[in-house]
């Protein structure tokens, strides 16, 4: 029988759990959002986001487990996000998984939360075939990797500054709009009208992979404080700042493709959900005779069904450990690993 993979995430403010099964797939998902609780904070309290976790994960590991008709002794293995995340908010996912391991005498795997982003389109059909590029962007991490195979990434180019998805969130909150900015800034952007104002695109044509956002923020600042800030402007706003991201990762990931002379794109992390980004890079690279894949919209977002499905992957490589001593990372690197 192959092995049933139990996945824990918690790197942020979202609480997943999924069962995945090599050969059958994913056997049952579910996710706890915590947006409404950050949302009166304007962003994620980590403190609120931990003790969240607390409450949400063994009665999802017990839903999960209920929908995929899955007993306590089938799971023969624990994926949980080591990193990188919040500290506390690691934490929990990291010592419920440990815990439940040694109870159950199973091992553990720890996951890199991008690499779980970076595996996620293998999950949906048609699925890539190594080697491809990933734009991974996400509200912390925004790179170009090249990825040969499971655990084989090169990093091609990455931001020197903001992530994609914290210039959508600053922009949005500059625009006065809710948290998690990205997806309110895209609606409202829906009913701007293009090409009224001009943000700056940095590097552009640096003729390097890599990226930076934080200049924008300033601009979009000094925009909003001109402006008179009716419900139009606004709106014209939030889509010169999408027009703006979304053309720099376009461009970047074009010029990642050709400079490696790879045909397959693959898209992950939340920025990923972006329906412009999404038909802008489409058209663009199809053109070329390129394919871009996207993870299906509700494993583009954190969730526990990437993470169920790295271990599994990650388990045909290496061994899980038995020894339930573990440590997070906050912070690690993708390529380190
Ligand atoms: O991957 P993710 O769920 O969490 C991190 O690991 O960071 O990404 C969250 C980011 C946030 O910055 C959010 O604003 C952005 O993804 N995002 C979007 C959209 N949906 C989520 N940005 C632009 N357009 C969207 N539709
Ligand atoms: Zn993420």
């Amino acid at each position: 029988m192959p092995l049933i993979t139990l996945g824990i995430e918690s790197s942020c403010d979202e609480t997943g759990i999924a069962l995945y099964q090599m050969g059958r797939g994913l056997l049952a998902h579910a996710l706890y959002t915590q947006v409404a609780m950050h949302n009166e904070y304007g962003g994620v309290v980590p403190e609120l986001a931990s003790r969240d976790h607390v409450r949400r994960v063994i009665p999802l590991v017990r839903q999960v487990m209920r929908e995929a008709d899955v007993s306590l002794d089938q799971i023969n293995v624990i994926a949980y996000t080591q990193g990188p995340g919040l500290g506390g908010a690691l934490l929990v996912g990291a010592s419920i998984a440990n815990a439940l391991a040694y109870a159950l005498d199973i091992p553990t795997i720890g996951i890199h939360h991008l690499e779980g982003h970076l595996l996620s389109p293998l999950l949906s059909d048609p699925a890539p075939e190594f080697p491809f590029v990933a734009l991974l962007v996400s509200g912390g991490h925004t790179q170009l990797m090249r990825v040969d195979g499971v655990g084989l990434y090169t990093l091609l180019g990455e931001t020197l500054d903001d992530a994609a998805g914290e210039a959508f969130d600053k922009s949005a909150k500059l625009l006065g709009l809710s948290y998690p900015g990205g997806p309110a800034l895209a609606k409202l952007a829906a009913l701007g009208r293009p090409g009224l104002y001009k943000l700056p695109r940095p590097m552009l044509h640096s003729g390097e992979l890599d990226f930076s956002f934080s200049g924008l923020k300033t601009a979009v600042m000094t925009l909003v404080k001109q402006s008179n800030n009716d419900e139009q402007t606004r709106a014209d706003i939030a889509c010169a700042v999408q027009e703006a991201i979304v053309d720099v990762l376009a461009h970047k990931a074009r010029a990642a493709l050709a400079q490696t002379g790879l045909n397959q794109l693959v898209v992950a992390g939340g920025v990923g959900a972006n329906q412009l980004l999404r038909s802008r890079l489409t058209e663009g690279i199809g053109k070329r005779g390129g394919k871009v894949f996207y993870p299906d919209l509700e494993f583009c977002t954190d969730n526990g069904a990437m993470i169920a499905f790295a271990g599994a992957l990650r388990l045909e490589q290496q061994q899980g450990k038995k020894d339930y001593r573990f440590n997070v990372k906050p912070r690690w690197n993708l390529a380190e690993i």
